[in-house]
C-alpha cells in the first residue's frame, strides 16, 4: 500500500482522525472574523497560541538509520532483520552533535520552533527512558540527546515539539504484523497491544515530565487504529502549551499535509482548520541520505508560500548525519531560504488570507491593514499578473523580495476587453531575475474598506466600483 492509500485507510480506521476539530472545540474557538469577512483558522485562546506566533519550524529526523544514510525506514523498506539492523545501536556515537548548531541553522532560515524525532519507527529512543534500554544513553554515545536539545531550546526560548512514532519495530510488545510500515513478526516478539499502549503512555509521561516545557507533540503512524483520547488528555494536562497533531490516538489540534503527495490540500484558497504542512529539504528521505537530491529554492519558497499564505504553519525537515551534523547541502538550503523568508514574512504574519478577491487562480492574496499582498507562488508566465476584478489604485507597490517598486496599471487589458472595465494588473515584473524564487508584492492602498472578500471573479460583486 502506498503512503497515500495507507493514510486513507488509516483515516477510515480512525474516524475521529478525519475531522480535526470536534463540534465542541469548533464552538469554543470560532474562526476569527476579520474586516471584510475573511477568516483565519480557529485560534486556541490558550497557551497553545504560541503556534500562531511562530509558524515556520524545523523538523529533524535523526536516529540509527542516519548512520547508514539511505532512508529512515530502511529496516522495513530493505527488509533487514531486526537483529541485523540493531547493530547500528552499538555504533551510535554522534561526536559532533551540537544542538546549538541545529538551532543556529534553523534560525538562519527564519525558523522559530523545532520538532525532533524522539522515537521513529525503528524504536530507538533519543532520551533516557526508563522503559527500554534501546535508548541513546546505552549506546557508546552515552548521553541523553533530548536533554541536550531541550536545554539548548530553553536557553533561547525556542519552542520544542516532540515527534513520536506509534509503530515500533523494536518493542516486542508492539504487534508487528507486516502491515504497512510494520515489520513481519520477529523472533522473540510477544505482542500485546494493551501493554504496548501502556508503554507508550509511560514514555509520553517521561517526555512530558522530564524535559521542561514541551510545546508540541507530533504523533506518527498509528497503524493500530487505536482511539484513546486519554493519551492526548495526559499531554494536555502535563504540558498545556503543547499543540498536538492528528496522527495519534484522537483527532488532535491540526492537520498534517505531507510533502505534496495529496494535491487536494492545494485546492482550498483558505483553510478552515488548523494546518501544519511538512516537507523535507531532501527529495527522497527525511533521515540523512548520502546521495540525496535536494529541492530547489524555487520549489521550497513556492511550497512555503502556498501554505503560509493560507494561514497554515510549515515544518521543513533536515536529516543530520550519524555524526550529528546537518549535511552541507541541507544547511546551504536553509541559509539561502532565510533571506527570502525574512524579506516576505510580513505578508504572512498577522495577515489574513483573502484570495477570493481575485479570479486569478495562480496567485494567493493576504491582507493586513491597508495592504494587500500578492503571492506569486506559481511562477508567473510573464511580466503581467492580472488581478481582476480588483479595480483599486494602490498608492504604492513594492516587491518584498528586494524592496524595489513594482509597476501596475489600472486599465482595460486587451485580454480582458470583453469586461469593458479597467482592472488592476501588475506590470513588467522582473520574472527572469526572480525565476529561482517566489515573488511577493505588497500593494498599499488608501483604504481597503468595503472590499468583498469572496469576489472570486464575479463582476456582480461590487469590487469593480472601487477606485
Ligand atoms: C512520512 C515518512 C516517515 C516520516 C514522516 C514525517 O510518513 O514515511 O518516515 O517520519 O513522513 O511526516
Amino acid at each position: 500500500m502506498n503512503r497515500r492509500r495507507f493514510l486513507q485507510a488509516a483515516t477510515a480506521a480512525v474516524p475521529a482522525a478525519a475531522g480535526m476539530l470536534s463540534m465542541k472545540e469548533a464552538a469554543a474557538a470560532p474562526a476569527e472574523e476579520m474586516a471584510g469577512g475573511s477568516t483565519l483558522v480557529p485560534r486556541f485562546g490558550d497557551a497553545r497560541d504560541w503556534w500562531f506566533q511562530r509558524r515556520f519550524g524545523m523538523f529533524v529526523h535523526w536516529g540509527l538509520y542516519s548512520i547508514a544514510g539511505w532512508h529512515e525506514q530502511m529496516e522495513w523498506r530493505e527488509g533487514i532483520p531486526r537483529t541485523e539492523y540493531e547493530r547500528y545501536f552499538q555504533q551510535w556515537n554522534p561526536r559532533h552533535y551540537d544542538p546549538d548548531a541545529w538551532l543556529d541553522a534553523a534560525q538562519s532560515a527564519g525558523m522559530q520552533y523545532i520538532c525532533f524525532t524522539t522515537k521513529h519507527h525503528e524504536g530507538f529512543c533519543q532520551w533516557d527512558t526508563k522503559l527500554t534500554d534501546f535508548n541513546c544513553t546505552k549506546t557508546p554515545f552515552g548521553k541523553d540527546a533530548l536533554r541536550m536539545l531541550a536545554e539548548a531550546c530553553h536557553r533561547r526560548n525556542f519552542p520544542l515539539c516532540l515527534y513520536y512514532s506509534v509503530v515500533d519495530w523494536h518493542s516486542p510488545l508492539y504487534p508487528n504484523q507486516g502491515r504497512s510500515h510494520e515489520l513481519k513478526p520477529q523472533p522473540g516478539d510477544h505482542p500485546d497491544l494493551t501493554k504496548y499502549i501502556e508503554f507508550v503512555r509511560g514514555q509520553v509521561r517521561e517526555l512530558c515530565t522530564n524535559y521542561g516545557k514541551i510545546s508540541g507533540f507530533w504523533w506518527d503512524m498509528n497503524v493500530t487504529g487505536v482511539v484513546d483520547p486519554s493519551i492526548n488528555a495526559m499531554i494536555r494536562q502535563l504540558q498545556p502549551a503543547a499543540v498536538i497533531n492528528n496522527r495519534g490516538f484522537d483527532h488532535g489540534d491540526f492537520g498534517t499535509p505531507e510533502r505534496d503527495y495529496n494535491r487536494s490540500w492545494d485546492q482550498p484558497r483558505a483553510f478552515k482548520e488548523r494546518v501544519e504542512a511538512c516537507q523535507s529539504v531532501g527529495m527522497e528521505s527525511w533521515g540523512y541520505r548520502k546521495d540525496e537530491d535536494y529541492y530547489s529554492l524555487r520549489y521550497l519558497t513556492s511550497s512555503i508560500d502556498k501554505y503560509r499564505a493560507r494561514d497554515a504553519n510549515y515544518l521543513l525537515n533536515v536529516g543530520p548525519t550519524g555524526e550529528g551534523v546537518i549535511p552541507e547541502q541541507a544547511a546551504q538550503t536553509l541559509h539561502r531560504l532565510g533571506p527570502w523568508y525574512k524579506a516576505v514574512r510580513e505578508a504572512f504574519e498577522d495577515a489574513v488570507p483573502c484570495s477570493g478577491l481575485t479570479a486569478n487562480r495562480n496567485v494567493l492574496l493576504t491582507r493586513k491593514g491597508k495592504s494587500l499582498y500578492v503571492h506569486l507562488y506559481q511562477a508567473p508566465d510573464g511580466g503581467e499578473v492580472l488581478l481582476r476584478p480588483l479595480a483599486l489604485k494602490p498608492v504604492k507597490a513594492v516587491l518584498l523580495n528586494d524592496g524595489r517598486p513594482v509597476q501596475w496599471r489600472l486599465d482595460i487589458a486587451p485580454m480582458e476587453w470583453t469586461y469593458h472595465h479597467p482592472y488592476l494588473r501588475l506590470h513588467a515584473l522582473p520574472v527572469e531575475e526572480f525565476a529561482g524564487t517566489t515573488m511577493v508584492v505588497r500593494l498599499d492602498f488608501e483604504s481597503l474598506e468595503g472590499l468583498h472578500p469572496e469576489a472570486g471573479g464575479s463582476e456582480a460583486n461590487g469590487n469593480t466600483l472601487l477606485r
